[in-house]
């Protein structure tokens, strides 16, 4: 494998662009993408099993995206919505409206970032409510702006040296049934992780000024930790009992990743509001807060504007992604080989002790390495160093969580890519067991 030509440009990278804004895992320059195949400056291919952080969920080259943003832009790049009109924004939310849950009357508000659309969410719940408190959970990421920031709760890395925060925002422990951290199983569960945040309500958050519970309806960054069925339906009881918002961030999970439409369509309940972005318009800029229309008519201009949002261009390749995500057997295919990603793993996993667990529901996938299955000990170090061999081997994925390995392919990967990719994967548990990744790896896949 030849990266000559890559590492002189992270050279060049290292130079000019600040460390905050990247995660280092291996030296990846990209050229251009073919579905799921990226190819790097060099000329290397690679599988993707990242979609650029679950953003390219109908690929990153999509024909018929690119066309519509070509034919768009032929148009115009962009006017503000803050002083005028468009109809292909007008043309989205009333699609938006349409396949987001929820029979009700709603209405769209349009960002650039799943970080601001988060930041307008904790606006609009106050406005509304009238309450103050917010209620996430640990092991979010839920963006980079102040309030999305703070609504998040998963390095301290993101928190040092920039406080103080958004004040009233408090996290709690996400329901993890792996590494349960009440010490229960599933047959002596009494929804423990409900019950804290019910004791909070009791001793020092008041219930009645509590404006929204704002959860992903499974921990992406955190470790892609699917929550129980019954998790998510008695904290929407919760809210429902006590007029809190209940609000799914569907940022990582929406858009079909998950096999359904929304994350949430996998829980049975039907949110006040769901946050969107990343995939919606296929990695162009764009993310949208989609709620009750009461809820969304609670703020004044310019209380949640930019002059930016819901850029015509990217409205199109919006739309375009969404006519290609409602295509008949679109999710069909992303359930059947998520499938058979879970079946792979939970098969090699008997003669494989590193792997402590598998989950996911759809194209949303998680891969536990641990370093024995009783102790359930992070194997952090296992993780980094087969995630840069399956670099070296042409597949790209990223570790979430220290020991987890993050498989969020585009959801148009063929069965054929996927299974060579699962090959990979599984050569490179190998060659990590029979000690053959140096230890030199390490300082460059610096992770979550
Ligand atoms: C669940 C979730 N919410 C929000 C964000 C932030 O989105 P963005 O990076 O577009 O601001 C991310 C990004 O990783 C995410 O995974």
């Amino acid at each position: 494998m030849n990266i000559t030509k890559c590492i002189k440009a992270v050279e060049r990278d290292r130079k000019v662009i600040a460390d905050s804004s990247r995660i280092s895992y291996y030296p990846l320059v990209i050229s251009s993408i073919d579905g799921a195949t990226i190819e790097d400056i060099d000329g290397n291919k690679y599988i993707d099993l990242l979609s650029s952080a679950g953003a390219l969920n109908v690929g990153g080259s999509n024909s018929r995206v690119k066309e519509a943003i070509i034919e768009q832009l032929s148009k115009f790049i962009h006017y503000t919505p803050a002083y005028s009109y468009h109809e292909p924004m007008i043309r989205l939310a009333e699609k938006l409206i349409e396949i987001t849950p929820g029979n009700y009357s709603k209405k769209v508000a349009f960002g650039l970032s799943g970080s601001d659309a988060n930041d307008g969410i904790i606006k609009f719940a106050r406005a509304y409510t009238g309450r103050s408190s917010i209620i996430t959970f640990i092991g979010a990421y839920h963006g980079s702006t102040y309030g999305s920031m703070t609504m998040s709760a998963i390095t301290p890395k993101m928190r040092r040296k920039i406080g103080p925060f958004v004040p009233d925002i408090h996290s709690f422990m996400y329901p993890n049934c792996y590494r349960c951290n009440f010490g229960k199983s599933e047959d002596c569960c009494n929804l423990e992780c409900l019950e804290q945040i019910k004791e909070a309500f009791k001793n020092y958050i008041p219930i009645d000024e509590v404006a929204a519970i704002i959860i992903e309806p499974i921990q992406g960054d955190g470790g892609i930790i699917v929550p129980p069925k019954k998790y998510i339906k008695k904290l929407y009881e919760l809210c429902i009992k006590n007029k809190i918002l209940f609000v799914s961030e569907e940022v990582q999970q929406g858009f079909g990743r998950t096999g359904k439409w929304f994350g949430i369509d996998n829980f049975d309940v039907i949110p006040d509001a769901v946050i969107l972005g990343k995939s919606i318009a296929s990695g162009m800029p764009l993310s949208a807060i989609v709620a009750r229309e009461e809820i969304m008519q609670s703020l004044e201009a310019p209380a949640h504007a930019f002059t930016t949002a819901a850029n015509p261009v990217c409205c199109c390749a919006a739309l375009s992604t969404i006519e290609i995500i409602s295509e008949k057997g679109f999710l069909e295919h992303v359930n059947k080989i998520g499938n058979l990603v879970k079946e792979y793993f939970n098969k090699i996993k008997d003669a494989y002790e590193i792997i402590g667990d598998v989950r996911g529901l759809g194209l949303s996938i998680g891969v536990e390495l641990v370093t024995d299955r009783i102790k359930k000990e992070k194997d952090i170090q296992a993780a980094s160093k087969i995630c840069y061999r399956c670099y070296e081997k042409g597949v790209v994925l990223i570790t979430l969580n220290g020991n987890v390995l993050r498989i969020q392919p585009p959801l148009n990967i063929t069965e054929k890519e996927m299974s060579k990719a699962l090959e990979i994967i599984k050569s490179s548990i190998d060659d990590y067991l029979g000690g053959r990744i140096a230890d030199d790896v390490l300082k460059l896949v610096k992770g979550w």
